[in-house]
């Protein structure tokens, strides 16, 4: 029997890419320019998206550890990087983004889209904030990031079970935001939260329909917020 971590899995991990995707579909024509994946992971981005990618720089943030193992990979399959693809390795427990990316090509006065999916829970909050903070502060106003975060403990069943799948594996929850006072909290780092998806808003928009048996993870939300 699949254990609780899998069964929400994958059908988060596609959902909350649908969501971003979705939205940076939007933004892009509306003239974003910039797209900044932050803690990359094995996204694959700029290799399932060539419609999207023509059309933005691409930046992949992330540890430098899974960074180096992703390039590997990506020499050992062959896959040539697009020009406009940027790898950027940064520990956000060691450093700041601002920083990172001012080294770059990245533009500072461009409008940029950032997304932080699967990572804020594996944070310290101070280490989240700092990160969010350096968004405002390379970032101009009408920017935007997309991020996943778990909501405390109390607030769902099976929130324990899952939370002890996660340590066993070595991945344990360091962060979880309040839904009703996350906008309070971002609001002084310059930022409005523009969308705050519940689990049954998710259920709603991306599985009302499906009939292999997936449904919203019950413990994670979507936020989108602006920058200030
Ligand atoms: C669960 S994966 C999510 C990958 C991808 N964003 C996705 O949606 O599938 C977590 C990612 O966060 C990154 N990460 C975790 N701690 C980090 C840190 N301190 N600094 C930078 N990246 C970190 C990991 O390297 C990994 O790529």
């Amino acid at each position: 029997m699949p254990s609780l971590l899998q069964a929400m899995g994958l059908p988060h991990v596609l959902s909350r890419s649908r969501y971003t995707e979705d939205n940076l579909d939007q933004a892009v024509k509306q003239g974003m320019e910039q797209y900044v994946i932050l803690g990359a992971g094995m996204d694959t981005f700029a290799f399932r998206r060539p419609d999207l990618l023509s059309q933005v720089q691409v930046f992949e943030v992330d540890h430098p550890a899974t960074q180096a193992f992703k390039l590997n990979r990506l020499a050992e399959l062959g896959w040539e990087i697009p020009s406009n693809l940027h790898f950027v390795p940064v520990d956000f427990t060691q450093e700041s983004l601002a920083d990172a990316l001012k080294g770059t090509s990245y533009d500072l006065q461009t409008k940029s889209f950032f997304s932080w999916l699967g990572v804020t829970m594996y944070l310290t909050r101070n280490e989240v904030f700092a990160t969010l903070r350096s968004i405002t502060d390379i970032a101009p106003v009408g920017s935007a990031v997309i991020f996943d975060y778990f909501v405390p403990e109390e607030a769902t069943p099976h929130m324990k079970e899952m939370q002890e799948d996660l340590r066993k594996i070595g991945e344990p929850i360091k962060t979880t935001f309040d839904p009703s006072t996350l906008a309070f909290e971002l609001e002084s780092l310059g930022l409005r939260l523009h969308e705050n998806l519940s689990p049954s808003d998710i259920q709603e928009r991306y599985f009302q329909s499906q009939t292999d048996g997936y449904y919203a993870s019950k413990h994670v939300r979507f936020g989108w917020a602006v920058v200030e």
